[in-house]
């Protein structure tokens, strides 16, 4: 079997980390990268740079005819454009999130993959997060019975590059994926909170209340840019008990409902009346973007769906613009995929 050829366009931040891990992996080779900062190319490639070529424009990189498979990194606002064209030239795409900018963009990408018959597929990297896999698993076996709520924080330091996004959009889109793919259910509605306290151009902390339909869990989504410590976590509460995940340890824990009484008095003030048992799962850790491009990988080779589905990726983009609209606007909203912009609710 002779290795993918693969293309990266955009090598800034995150495609430096992509260049990393398929220069890692097996079957798959990089064979050319459209990055227009020719200095950040040579530095990111080093010596590899002999056998990768450099395309100033995108374009060129898809027109080449030889590239099975990219990675695309470039900024969000130009995902539409170069996703449609490098399908419609009968390549895979693995797009990093957001699946774009726009929702018109995203629902175009999905059509023109449909169309072409090849991959295309989302960076929502913390789905290959081992934590959130066994997480997933751990619902969908019942562990909590009823999900009441699902709790996600996602909070760090103001990035010193400027973004092209805000939080809505940058961040907030993994837990608004995350929360559909764990729960298995839609969001129907979203009411938020934004402010632009220190970044220059956009919002740098939101803070959401998600509705899944109406008889659905609650989510609570709570994102900013202004903390001095980073913290990726999950806390979903159930009937049985509580998990709570840290993607960036990749530590989950089960604290169980119930159990048995505090027989202290003045303990039970400070602890609760019961107490459960509590668990950290033993797992094996594992680093997200390779498991996420090796899953991109074996796809193509397969012939198997995309890993993550476009679609998912406009849902996640649906639901951040839904965010975005329903803190600018002080009103709750519905995302929508047949709109440009959510509806309100
Ligand atoms: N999955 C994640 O956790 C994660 C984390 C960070 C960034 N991202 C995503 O990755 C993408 C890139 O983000 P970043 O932080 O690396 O940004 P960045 O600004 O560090 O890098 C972008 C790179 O694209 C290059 N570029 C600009 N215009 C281009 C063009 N027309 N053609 C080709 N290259 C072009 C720039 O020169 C730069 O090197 C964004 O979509 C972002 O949302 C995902």
């Amino acid at each position: 079997m002779t290795d993918l050829r693969i293309g990266i366009v955009g090598l800034g931040r995150m495609g430096e980390y992509h260049f990393n891990v398929w220069s890692r992996l097996d079957g798959a080779r990089v064979i050319a990268i459209a990055e227009p900062d020719l200095e950040r190319f040579q530095t990111v490639t080093g010596p590899a740079q002999r056998e990768i070529d450099r395309h100033a424009d995108w374009h060129d990189l898809i027109a080449r005819g030889d590239i099975d498979a990219i990675s695309i990194v470039a900024p969000s606002s130009l995902h539409g454009e170069i996703a449609t064209a490098a399908l419609a030239a009968g390549i895979h795409c693995l797009v990093e999130k957001p699946i774009a900018t726009t929702v018109p963009d995203a629902v175009a990408m999905t059509a023109a993959a449909e169309r072409a018959g090849k991959i295309l597929t989302v960076g929502h990297v913390e789905r290959f997060n081992p934590a959130a896999r066994k997480l997933r698993q751990l619902l969908a076996d019942g562990a909590l019975g009823r999900v009441y709520r699902v709790h996600a924080t996602r909070v760090g330091p103001l990035p010193t590059r400027i973004m092209d996004a805000g939080v809505a959009l940058d961040l907030a889109t993994h837990d608004l994926d995350l929360m559909e793919w764990l729960t298995g259910e839609s969001i129907t509605e979203i009411t938020a909170a934004s402010s632009q306290f220190a970044h220059s151009h956009h919002e740098d902390i939101v803070q959401g209340m998600i509705r899944f339909g109406d008889h659905g869990p609650h989510g609570l989504l709570d994102v900013n840019w202004l903390t001095p410590e980073k913290r990726r976590e999950l806390v979903v509460i159930g009937e049985e008990g509580l998990l709570r995940a840290s993607w960036v340890t990749q530590d989950l824990f089960l604290v169980r409902s119930g159990g048995i009484a505090v027989g202290w008095d003045q303990l039970a003030q400070l602890r609760g009346d019961a107490e459960g048992e509590m668990i950290r799962f033993a797992i094996n850790k594992e680093e997200p973007l390779r498991a996420e491009l090796a899953a991109f990988r074996d796809a193509i080779v397969e012939g198997g769906p995309a890993p993550v589905p476009a679609l998912a990726g406009a849902r996640a983009l649906a639901n951040a613009l839904a965010l975005r609209e329903s803190a600018a606007q002080r009103r709750p909203m519905r995302p929508s995929l047949e709109t440009p912009d959510p509806v309100p609710a």
